[in-house]
C-alpha cells in the first residue's frame, strides 16, 4: 500500500563560522553555531509505490536523481535500517535559494531521514538520525536536529545550544554564487585576521540577550568573499542603515542576513533592496 509522508525542510543560517584547519581527509574541521530559520522546502514522499524511484523539484538546475542529497538520505535511511521501501517518489517544493549558503539541498536530506524514521516508527533516536546524516553532507547533520547548536570537526558533531533569542532575519541572496570548494582552498592560503568567539557567544546566547548574540555573529569566509564581491558590502550597508543590530554572509555565501528586533525595520529593509534584488526573504528562528 503506498503512502505519502509530509515534512518541512528548514534552512540555517551560520552565526559563526570558523575554520580550523585541514584534515588528512581533504576536508576542514570547522566550529560554527548554527541555527534554522523558517525559510522551508516541502517535501512529500510516496513510499511503497512499487514502481522505480523518481524525484521532482519545482526548481530547475537542482539534480532530479540519485546526486540529489533527499535521494541519498532515502537510500542510506533504508540501507541502515534494513528496509526494502518498495519504490520512493519523492517531491520538493523549493523555496530556499541554492548556492546560497542555507544549505537547501542538507535540509531536504534531513527532511527525508526524519520522515522516513517516523514512518518506520522512530527506530533511530534524533541523535543517530543525525549521525547517518553525516554519510551524505557535511550540513545534514545539524539540518536533522534544527534549532540552535554549536556545530564542529565536518559537521558531524552537535551541542545543543539554548535558543536564539527571539527576533526577524532578513536574508539577501544576490544572483553570483561562490563555490565552496574554492573557498575552502583561497582560505588555506591566508591568514585569518579575525575569529569568531565562541566562549562569547554562548554567554550571549545564555544571556537571551540579542543585542549581544547580535554583537558575535563572524563568518571567517565574508571578508574573503566580500573581498571579490563587494557588492556584499552594499547589501550590508542597506541592512545597516535600516535598523539591523548586524549583519553577514551565511556559510560560504553568497546569501547575506541581517539580525533586527522588529518586523517593522525589517520590513522596510526590504523594500530598500527589492528593486535591485530579487530573492529576499524575512524569516524567524525556528
Ligand atoms: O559540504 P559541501 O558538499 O557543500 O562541500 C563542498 C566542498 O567544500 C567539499 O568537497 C570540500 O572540498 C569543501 N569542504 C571542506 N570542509 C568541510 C566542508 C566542505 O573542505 N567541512
Amino acid at each position: 500500500m503506498m503512502t505519502t509522508l509530509y515534512e518541512g525542510a528548514f534552512a540555517k543560517l551560520n552565526l559563526t563560522l570558523d575554520v580550523l584547519g585541514k584534515r588528512p581527509d581533504g576536508y576542514h574541521d570547522l566550529k560554527s553555531v548554527m541555527q534554522t530559520v523558517s525559510i522551508r522546502d516541502d517535501v512529500e514522499i510516496d513510499i511503497g509505490t512499487g514502481k522505480p524511484w523518481t524525484l521532482e523539484c519545482s526548481m530547475e538546475g537542482i539534480p532530479t536523481d540519485e546526486r540529489n542529497l533527499a535521494w541519498k538520505a532515502a537510500e542510506v535511511y533504508c540501507e541502515q535500517i534494513g528496509k526494502n521501501p518498495d519504490g520512493i517518489s519523492i517531491r520538493i517544493t523549493k523555496r530556499i535559494p541554492s548556492g546560497a549558503g542555507m544549505g537547501g539541498g542538507s535540509a531536504d536530506a534531513a527532511a527525508v531521514l526524519r520522515a522516513l524514521n517516523r514512518h518506520y516508527g522512530e527506530p533511530l533516536s534524533i541523535l543517530a538520525l543525525a549521525e547517518l546524516g553525516a554519510r551524505i553532507g557535511s550540513d545534514v547533520p545539524f539540518c536533522t536536529l534544527g534549532g540552535t547548536a554549536m556545530v564542529e570537526g565536518r559537521g558531524e558533531r552537535l551541542r545543543r545550544l539554548p535558543d536564539m533569542p527571539d527576533c526577524v532575519f532578513v536574508v539577501c541572496k544576490p544572483e553570483f554564487s561562490v563555490s565552496t570548494a574554492e573557498l575552502y582552498q583561497k582560505i588555506d592560503q591566508v591568514a585569518i585576521p579575525k575569529r569568531p568567539d565562541h566562549q562569547a557567544m554562548e554567554t550571549a546566547l545564555l544571556s537571551g540577550d540579542l543585542s549581544r548574540v547580535a554583537e558575535n555573529i563572524w563568518n571567517v569566509f565574508d571578508p574573503v568573499v566580500t573581498a571579490e564581491h563587494l557588492e556584499l558590502n552594499y547589501i550590508k550597508s542597506i541592512f545597516n542603515t535600516y535598523g539591523s543590530l548586524n549583519q553577514q554572509m551565511t556559510g560560504s555565501g553568497s546569501a547575506c542576513f541581517a539580525i533586527l528586533d522588529s518586523f517593522e525595520y525589517a520590513a522596510v529593509v526590504c523594500n530598500m533592496l527589492k528593486e535591485n534584488y530579487s530573492q529576499i526573504f524575512i524569516a524567524k528562528p525556528v
